[in-house]
């Protein structure tokens, strides 16, 4: 698919690899619709880019139903999917207080792994209804996982688990929209230099960056968004996880 037909929603688009995703497609020349639940900063990113905002919560079948309806009718069709809207956390399995939380446990689940297949079943609806190229293709869905599915470090139970559904995902989610022709990728990064990292004080990061193989610093999300271009143009790939990681092996 080329980029300038490209009519993408972009999930957690008000941020990190979202934004950064956002930004390249539309300089790309792609029509982008940006899903986040972060109002103030998902407005004036779409603004820049001239695209459009959709106050949306992804674990929300009304609100991601709302914001499908809303980008068909700003681009005219959907034919990609970016779920990069997600969160992070960090409590081991049990610790001082007890057990873990299982309320923290679902919250995880429930918007890295749900929340992405609530997109993505929702999109391919409307994906379905394109006309198809001479390829037979109709759209691209790309969620992003993340090397924790691999190897997950200590109190990345709830995490790790999340992002390995979302790997596990891809296969049969691929082969479920294969007559359809809508092709289902992850992609599983490292560590970037997102706005949950550049929190981080400098020798933090330092040192997370020494832990990468090569070269030797944290992703750029602009690279993230490169890959996820380059999976959007390249109509063999299909059913798979790519990691973007500098060879990182967490410990
Ligand atoms: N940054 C990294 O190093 C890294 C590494 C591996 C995987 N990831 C994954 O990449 C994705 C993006 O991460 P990031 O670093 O850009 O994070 P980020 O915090 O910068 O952006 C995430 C965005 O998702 C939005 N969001 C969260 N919950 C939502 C919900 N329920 N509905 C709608 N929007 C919601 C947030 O408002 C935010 O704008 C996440 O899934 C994360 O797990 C990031």
């Amino acid at each position: 698919m080329q980029m300038k037909d490209t009519c993408a929603i972009i999930t957690g688009g008000a941020s990190g690899l979202g934004e950064a995703t956002a930004r390249l497609f539309a300089e790309s020349g792609a029509k982008v619709t940006l899903l986040d639940r972060d109002e103030a900063r998902g407005q004036a990113v779409a603004a820049e880019l001239g695209g459009t905002f959709v106050l949306t919560d992804v674990t929300s079948e009304e609100s991601v139903q709302n914001a499908v309806n809303a980008a068909v009718a700003a681009m005219g069709k959907i034919n990609t999917v970016v779920n990069c809207a997600g969160i992070g956390t960090a409590e081991k399995t049990i610790h001082k207080a007890g057990a873990h939380s299982l309320e923290h446990y679902q919250r995880i689940l429930n918007v890295n792994l749900m929340g992405s297949f609530n997109v993505a079943r929702l999109a391919a609806v409307e994906m379905a209804k394109n006309e198809p190229t001479e390829d037979g293709q109709r759209g691209v869905i790309i969620s992003t996982a993340s090397v924790a599915a691999f190897d997950g470090q200590k109190g990345q139970v709830a995490y790790a688990a999340s992002k390995g559904g979302v790997v596990a995902s891809s296969l049969p989610m691929a082969r479920d929209l294969s007559r359809e022709g809508i092709r289902v990728m992850a992609i599983a990064p490292g560590i970037f230099l997102t706005p949950m990292l550049m929190s981080l004080p400098e020798e933090v990061r330092q040192q997370l960056a020494q832990d990468v193989t090569n070269p030797k610093r944290l992703g750029d999300p602009r690279e993230y968004a490169s890959l996820a271009r380059f999976i959007c143009e390249c109509g063999y790939l299909n059913g798979e996880v790519i990691r973007i990681d500098g060879a990182l092996r967490m410990q």
